[in-house]
């Protein structure tokens, strides 16, 4: 299988603006790329489109964010960190970030980031909202470096394509992807090996590769089969010809 782009936008596109806000993802959009990745996280009371479990790095506040409600995270400003032209940046729940990225045609790739105590909330919510707000599922992946979400994943739907991310990537990931009928393999460009990029390509999954935001980082990953870099940079793969 050829994957339908070789550069995926990281957190909509990190560089290029604060990441996943809607202005990150249109960002992605208008650097043209068709897919991105955002990470998703439990608040209070809902999902929310947020990388760390505390507000300190990418907000104006502190503290964890599962502790706080929507509507106490809708007033934060998560832009001005990133710069000053983004101050009107909030956080993005689940249902408006799938609504923007289907209003900019693009492609998403969800991570799924939550603590093991919150597996068996968060992952029937994300299933139930991207029924109501996802249209078409060929244009969508699941991921997470945590199996047990995936598994949790597969459970409910025999057919959403499904992403094991790794940081170094583990003895027994053929055994993993194949429990859940995985669609890729997501990991660190670099502590992959050769040889483990040539093993998952003959297994038949596809391979995609993050965090790199300059080509020559992973100019052999290319001939080893990665399919996609995971970039915040976006432009600069483009630029270079990649696409
Ligand atoms: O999905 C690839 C990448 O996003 C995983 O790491 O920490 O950036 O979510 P992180
Ligand atoms: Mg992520």
């Amino acid at each position: 299988m050829i994957f339908e782009t070789k550069v995926m936008g990281h957190r909509g596109a990190a560089k290029l603006a604060p990441e996943n806000t809607l202005a990150s993802i249109s960002a992605a959009a208008n650097a043209g790329t068709q897919w991105v990745e955002i990470d998703v996280t439990i608040a209070a009371d809902g999902l929310v489109i947020f990388h760390d479990t505390t507000l300190d790095r990418c907000s104006n506040d502190s503290g964890p964010v599962q502790t706080k409600s929507i509507a106490e995270l809708k007033k934060l400003d998560v832009g001005s960190w990133f710069s000053p032209n983004f101050n009107n940046e909030t956080i993005p729940t689940l249902a408006e970030a799938l609504n923007h990225i289907q209003s900019l045609g693009l492609s998403l790739n969800l991570e799924i980031k939550c603590a093991q105590k919150d597996v068996e909330n968060i992952v029937p919510e994300v299933i139930k909202q991207l029924s109501h707000h996802w249209k078409d599922t060929s244009k969508l992946c699941i991921s997470s470096f945590n199996k047990d979400v995936l598994i949790a994943v597969r459970d409910i739907d025999n057919d959403l394509r499904l992403s094991q991310i790794y940081k170094d990537i583990p003895d027994d990931w053929s055994e993993t992807l194949s429990n859940i009928q995985a669609f890729s393999l997501n990991c660190d460009y670099q502590l992959l090996q050769k040889e483990t990029a040539i093993a998952i390509k003959k297994a038949g999954y596809l391979l995609f590769c993050y965090t790199a935001n300059e080509p020559e980082l992973v100019q052999e990953h290319w001939q080893w089969g990665m399919d996609a870099v995971i970039t915040d940079d976006p432009i600069t793969f483009f630029n270079s010809g990649i696409k």
